[in-house]
């Protein structure tokens, strides 16, 4: 294992707003860094920084035992690694695209001659390398926990699994949790309308930190009857329409989870099994 303070050497391939990111946090912590996006004038500011420009990918890899990887899809990843390799021998590969976890899984398969660690980035380039930035990672252990403290650098490195597919799994299962809340929230901004928005944005986060657990809770169902969260439901949907808010965002409540959870009988705990196939 390295400690983060032994500067390693790295490749970033990738120099989108992400890449980029990554890339400034590697460099501000003192590793050696060289960079490759296909548009290569991305990488004049990294340069002018101290970041080493490789012509080719091939030669990005070649740079450094640690490669990391951040571009817009698994498509891309693939075209751009494509024909890279022989260089990847010996390389460990962290790759950081958005992906699903059968892409994940279907990358790590095909890794032959290299480590492969997969990673699903919990933040927004402006996050990256500052309190509050979390990158969850799943693959090969020994090379995770061969670059765990260079990968610190980025934020919290959290290892969740030998199945490279899981660091896409809860990645994709948290942006879930993130969209729900956010379309559920802009809905409640839209219904207070502009003279409540900032009473109603106070009364938000402690709101939604005490109901986060719900789903998950083993309360006693009968604290929230069916019935009553249909009316519940019935009553936003109606208060909605007489604002004039549309129910884009909050369409799925409506019918959906009303029906459900009579179903279930108003026990919230049981809808994750409910919609599972
Ligand atoms: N931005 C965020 O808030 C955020 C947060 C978490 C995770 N991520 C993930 O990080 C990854 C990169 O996101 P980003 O924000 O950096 O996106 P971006 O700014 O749109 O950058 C996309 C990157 O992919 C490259 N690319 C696209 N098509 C290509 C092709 N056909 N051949 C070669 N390179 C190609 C781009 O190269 P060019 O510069 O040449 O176009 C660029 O380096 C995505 O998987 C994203 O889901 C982003």
């Amino acid at each position: 294992m390295t400690d983060n303070n032994t500067p390693v050497p790295v490749s970033l391939i990738g120099l989108g707003a992400m890449g980029s990111a990554l890339a400034a946090a590697f460099l501000k912590a003192g590793h050696r860094t060289t960079v490759w996006n296909r548009t290569a004038a991305k990488a004049d500011d990294l340069v002018s920084n101290g970041a080493a420009r490789a012509a080719t990918v091939a030669d990005a890899i070649t740079a450094s035992p640690l490669v990391i990887i951040c571009v817009l899809d698994y498509p891309t990843l693939h075209d751009v690694l494509g024909g890279a390799d022989d260089a990847l021998e010996g390389r460990t590969v962290v790759n950081l695209t958005n992906g699903t976890p059968e892409q994940a899984r279907a990358t790590a398969d095909k890794a032959s001659g290299f480590d492969y660690v997969d990673g699903g980035i919990m933040a927004v380039p402006v996050m990256i390398g500052e309190p509050g930035s979390l990158v969850l990672y799943s693959g090969s252990r020994a090379a995770f926990d061969r670059y765990a403290p260079v990968l610190e650098v980025l934020g919290a490195a959290q290892y969740v699994g030998e199945d490279a597919g899981l660091a896409s799994l809860y990645d994709l299962a948290l942006l879930s949790a993130m969209y729900g809340q956010s379309a559920g929230v802009s809905h409640a901004l839209a219904l207070v309308g502009p003279e409540h928005s900032e009473a109603l944005s106070a009364l938000l986060p402690p709101w939604l930190s005490a109901t986060a657990g719900l789903p998950a809770s083993d309360a006693d169902d009968s604290d929230s009857p069916s019935d009553m969260q249909a009316v519940a439901i019935a009553n936003i949907a109606d208060a909605s329409a007489s604002e004039g808010v549309h129910a884009d965002l909050l369409g799925h409540l409506l019918v959906p989870l009303r029906e459900l959870l009579r179903a279930a009988d108003g026990d919230f705990s049981t809808l994750v099994d409910r919609v599972r196939g």
